[in-house]
């Protein structure tokens, strides 16, 4: 059984065309799919439906649990993760959602050292988030989704403020993890190293969806969408 499934899903923000069309598709546990768009496709829109932060405005969007009393299934990484780290210790940040729920500070910092360890971040438990590189404030907001075991983690652009390197770690660390993973992004680089199912939103509605390197490397059709190919195959041509 899919661990999400959304049929016929539309989206309007207040008296405005709808931001999401007619989206139809399921995800499989342990699979990680790419939503490829140009900017205002709707990606952000599509993450924030399935994170539970609106409701569909037609449409069904079932996600295995959501309803469960340990709350929502899906954690959400946030573009910026400015937005997700706001104490005085980032491992404070990290445990903030189980404390939240009841965990007690010294369970709390044993849990957030855990998750922090788990994206190569432990290092930095004791140090207040606003002095971290975009890269290791990247990494933090992951650990502070991983601690709350989502059954899915959505990730908004997760490369779109990091360097090469950063980039790198990402990538490698999003590869290592069991979670399902849903990644809205333009970098279609990034894509073709996850080696993941990839759906293409072209103003709202689901363009295509594709394999692996399928359509990534069809100029033609990524332009009639907004795109451009991965840097990679440009540098080939
Ligand atoms: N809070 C909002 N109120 C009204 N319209 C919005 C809001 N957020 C996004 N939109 C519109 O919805 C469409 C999809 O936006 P978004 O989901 O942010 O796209 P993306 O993340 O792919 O750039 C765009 O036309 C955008 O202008
Ligand atoms: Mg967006």
């Amino acid at each position: 059984m899919a661990l999400l499934r959304l049929n016929h899903v539309y989206y309007a923000y207040e008296r405005q065309i709808p931001a999401l069309a007619d989206i139809s598709f399921s995800l499989e546990h342990g699979e990680c799919l790419c939503i490829a768009g140009a900017n205002g496709s709707g990606k952000s829109t599509l993450l924030e439906l399935i994170a539970g932060c609106m409701k569909p405005s037609s449409g069904e969007l079932w996600l295995e649990g959501a309803c469960s009393p340990q709350g929502n299934r899906a954690g959400m990484v946030f573009q910026d993760p400015d937005n997700q780290l706001f104490m005085p210790t980032l491992w404070e940040d990290v445990a903030f959602g189980v404390m939240h729920r009841g965990v007690s500070p010294e369970q709390g910092r044993e849990q957030a050292l855990k998750a922090l360890r788990a994206v190569g971040a432990e290092h930095l438990a004791d140090r207040p988030p606003y002095k971290l590189s975009g890269g290791e404030k990247q990494r933090a907001a992951i650990a502070s989704v991983l601690i709350m075991n989502p059954g899915l983690i959505l990730l908004d652009e997760p490369t779109a403020s990091l360097d090469p390197r950063a980039r790198k770690h990402l990538i490698s660390l999003l590869k290592s993890l069991d979670t399902s993973l849903l990644i809205a992004s333009h970098d279609l680089d990034m894509m073709l190293d996850m080696d993941a199912r990839v759906l293409f939103l072209h103003e709202g509605r689901i363009a295509a969806q594709s394999a692996i390197p399928g359509l990534l490397t069809d100029q033609i059709f990524l332009q009639s969408i907004g795109l451009e190919l991965p840097l990679c195959m440009q540098a080939a041509l």
